[in-house]
């Protein structure tokens, strides 16, 4: 398993290594996001739509569960599907927003907040990212990517 670690010091940091990040993606991929409320999943989540070509708006779909994008790339990445788990009631919930539907599609890449509420229906083949806050100073954060 490969894994790689940073810290950042700013919201505009986590925002960068998300954009660098995501230039490194292939369609089909699968990214698992872990860490509790404020960590950051989604500052990472926006770089990496604005690598991928992707002129909307990110916000976490808290509410709709799910966010999908539009984007234009040379990686042949044509949709970001943007999922927040973290008011998901039931794993039978994922049934009825295609969650396994979308898990199989190759063309997009699949980002996942709160992937702690749906660990059992992951695919198997993906990536994680961990994001830790700091106890000592409030805007660092420890990330670490563990490709599976
Ligand atoms: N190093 C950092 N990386 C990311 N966000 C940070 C950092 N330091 C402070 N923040 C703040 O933490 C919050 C992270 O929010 P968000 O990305 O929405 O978190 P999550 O999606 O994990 O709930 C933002 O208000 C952001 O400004
Ligand atoms: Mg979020």
């Amino acid at each position: 398993m490969k894994t790689f670690s940073k810290e950042t010091s700013s919201p505009e940091q986590t925002f960068s290594f998300g954009k660098e990040f995501g230039m490194k993606l292939e369609a089909g991929n699968t990214i698992a996001f872990f860490g509790g409320l404020g960590a950051g999943k989604t500052e990472f989540i926006k770089g990496i739509c604005l690598s991928l070509g992707s002129k909307q708006m990110v916000t976490s779909p808290t509410f709709a569960i799910i966010n999908q994008y539009d984007c234009v790339n040379t990686l042949g990445i044509k949709t970001v599907y943007h999922f927040d788990l973290y008011r998901l009631k039931s794993e039978e919930e994922l049934f009825d927003i295609g969650f396994h539907e979308i898990m199989d599609d190759d063309s997009s890449v699949k980002l996942i907040e709160w992937s702690e509420n749906s660990f059992k229906q992951l695919p198997k083949d993906r990536i994680e990212i961990y994001i830790k806050t700091s106890i000592h100073e409030s805007e660092n954060r420890s990330i670490e990517i563990k490709y599976l």
